[in-house]
């Protein structure tokens, strides 16, 4: 399978806290990726800086065969091809759902209104945001729907790969499963992804690969049968379980 992004040997550091210890990381083109681990183990961080909003202090990001981390590189351009879900959705509040969708397609892409409109209407089409929902401004949509706008948007601009940081960990349960649903679809139409999320059930199913997360490396990789049921390093094993007891529990609440 084709390498889209590979990650090589990333540092970051903040302040004098070293955040990101050399992580490497290879992306095949329409593939799904999912990173697990505790939280301030640096997923969000590595994220950010696949796409270069947060630059990397050493390390090499090749994207479609181009080194994006060197000079004379349009982050722009870059930023087009590399769509972003963030856990809180990030829309503006002063804009309809549609609106949200177009923005970038006028404003980035130079489209015209009413190619746009078409172009956002099908993405929120494809996640489920029918029509009676386009002209209703953020405060007015569920965290689900909310969230779905988001990834409609993100998807409208055809980005090549798309990161996705805990799309579903400020939604309730039954919101939590119509975004992994659009999740999973895009998913078999091999959208190139990474996603963080603690969902176990969507990692085993959706996943090609799971990667987990610690004090700013990468402990252990390969796939979901192997690192959540079966993995080989003793912190691996520690995480999973803890995840697998809360995971339990939330489906007995249920
Ligand atoms: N902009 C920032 N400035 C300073 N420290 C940061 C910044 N962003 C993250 N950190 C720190 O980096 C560590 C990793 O954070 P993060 O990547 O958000 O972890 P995760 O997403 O795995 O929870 C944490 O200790 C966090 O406090
Ligand atoms: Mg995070």
């Amino acid at each position: 399978m084709r390498v889209l992004l590979e990650a090589i040997d990333i540092h970051k550091y903040f302040g004098r806290q070293h955040i990101l210890k050399g992580v490497n990381l290879s992306v095949p083109e329409g593939e799904t990726i999912v990173i697990i681990g505790p939280s301030g183990s640096g997923k969000s961080t590595l994220l950010r800086c696949l796409n270069l909003l947060i630059k990397p202090d050493r390390g090499r990001i090749i994207f479609d065969g181009i080194d994006i981390t060197g000079k004379d590189v349009d982050i722009h351009k870059i930023r087009q091809e590399i769509g972003f879900v963030f856990q809180s959705y990030n829309l503006f509040a002063h804009l309809t759902a549609i609106e949200n969708v177009m923005l970038g397609l006028v404003k980035v892409k130079k489209m015209g209104r009413e190619e746009a409109k078409k172009i956002a209407a099908e993405a929120l089409l494809s996640v489920g945001i029918t029509e009676d929902l386009w002209s209703k401004y953020p405060a007015q949509l569920s965290g689900g729907q909310q969230q779905r706008v988001a990834i409609a948007r993100a998807i409208a601009m055809n980005p090549r790969l798309l990161l996705l940081d805990e799309p579903t960990s400020a939604l309730d349960p039954e919101l939590t499963v119509e975004v992994l649903k659009v999740l999973e679809k895009l998913s078999e139409k091999r959208m190139t992804m990474v996603i963080v999320t603690h969902e176990l059930g969507f990692a085993m199913r959706v996943a090609d690969e799971v990667v987990f997360m610690e004090d700013g490396t990468i402990v252990e990789r390969g796939p979901p049968e192997k690192i959540l049921i079966n993995p080989e390093k003793e912190r691996t094993r520690a995480f999973v379980s803890k995840l697998m007891e809360l995971y339990k529990m939330e489906r007995m609440h249920r």
